[in-house]
């Protein structure tokens, strides 16, 4: 992978008077989906994070994440769900427009929810045309392979751009037996297909989740489009994860494909833990939050 970046340098010419090159000044305002290919392309990687309300989606942005995905993990770590199946077009709407409301640089996906784009193209276009004009979104994802290529087709057609989502796929979780890897062995083919298939039916990026390594390496090769990760390897062009994984917001069981960066639940903890202490003593308010 080479050291410059098309979102850092490439493609805007050097101040003339220090002949430098100011990452703030020339990074483009807004992430585009042509930029993503622009750094598959050039060898480069990029970041996307789930984000679902504002607050935690300004602080991704500060941190030059470049892709924020709403996604339908809502289920799972906001309303605690133990599936992704009952979110509804609704909720997603909700927490959609909190994150377009508070970012102007990342591309914001939107995953269309179960239930909400399988019956036919023309419900597929409706929800993501729904998504776009209420929530403000860029771009919807969907999940599924080849069986999809047509409905991923229609709302390409309908101008929204869309990213795909093969291998282990949430939504499918009781017709593929629960969270399992997808794709090891003669199955990897497949796992490669529906990539191809969503790539071919116009897709701006594939998101691969729980597949082999190599199997992810195979697809990245043979795709044109970025593909990204969770749980994919390092061979793809963009890793995401679930926000509350990756920063220890969640507790319980944390899945192998995470890293933890941080134990945000520990600094809650100690942080309340103070509060309460303060409060019991009075020690809060002091003078200075009083009027
Ligand atoms: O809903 C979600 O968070 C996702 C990612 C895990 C890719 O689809």
């Amino acid at each position: 992978m080479s050291s410059e970046s098309p979102l850092h340098g490439e493609k805007t010419p050097a101040d003339p008077q220090t002949g430098q090159r100011s990452a703030e000044r020339i990074a483009p305002a807004r992430i585009r989906t042509h930029h993503l290919l622009q750094l598959k392309e050039a060898g480069q990687r990029f970041t996307m994070l789930t984000a679902y309300d504002g607050s935690i989606a300004s602080a991704f942005e500060e941190s030059g994440v470049e892709v924020l995905l709403v996604g339908d993990s809502a289920a799972n770590v906001m309303m605690k769900s133990g599936t992704t199946l009952p979110i509804t077009v609704d909720d997603m709407m909700v927490f959609a427009r909190s994150v377009t409301n508070a970012v102007q640089r990342p591309l914001v996906v939107v995953d269309l929810p179960f239930g909400s784009y399988e019956i036919s193209s023309q419900q597929a276009v409706e929800t993501s045309v729904r998504f776009m004009k209420e929530a403000g979104v860029h771009a919807v994802k969907l999940e599924g392979g080849a069986e999809r290529a047509e409905a991923v087709r229609a709302i390409v057609d309908a101008g929204i751009p869309v990213m795909g989502h093969v291998g282990f796929t949430p939504q499918s979780e009781h017709a593929m037996g629960g969270y399992r890897v997808q794709g090891r062995g003669e199955a990897g083919q497949k796992v490669i297909d529906d990539a191809l298939a969503v790539q071919g039916a116009g897709a701006f990026a594939v998101v691969m989740e729980m597949v082999p390594a190599d199997v992810a390496a195979e697809a990245e090769r043979q795709l044109t489009v970025p593909t990204i990760g969770i749980g994919a390897g390092n061979a793809t062009t963009g890793q995401v994860l679930v926000w509350q994984d990756m920063l220890g917001l969640n507790g319980g069981r944390v899945p192998r494909f995470v890293k933890q960066y941080a134990d945000l639940r520990a600094v809650v903890h100690q942080a309340v833990a103070q509060y309460r202490e303060d409060v019991e003593s009075g020690a809060f308010p002091a003078e200075e939050h009083s009027f």
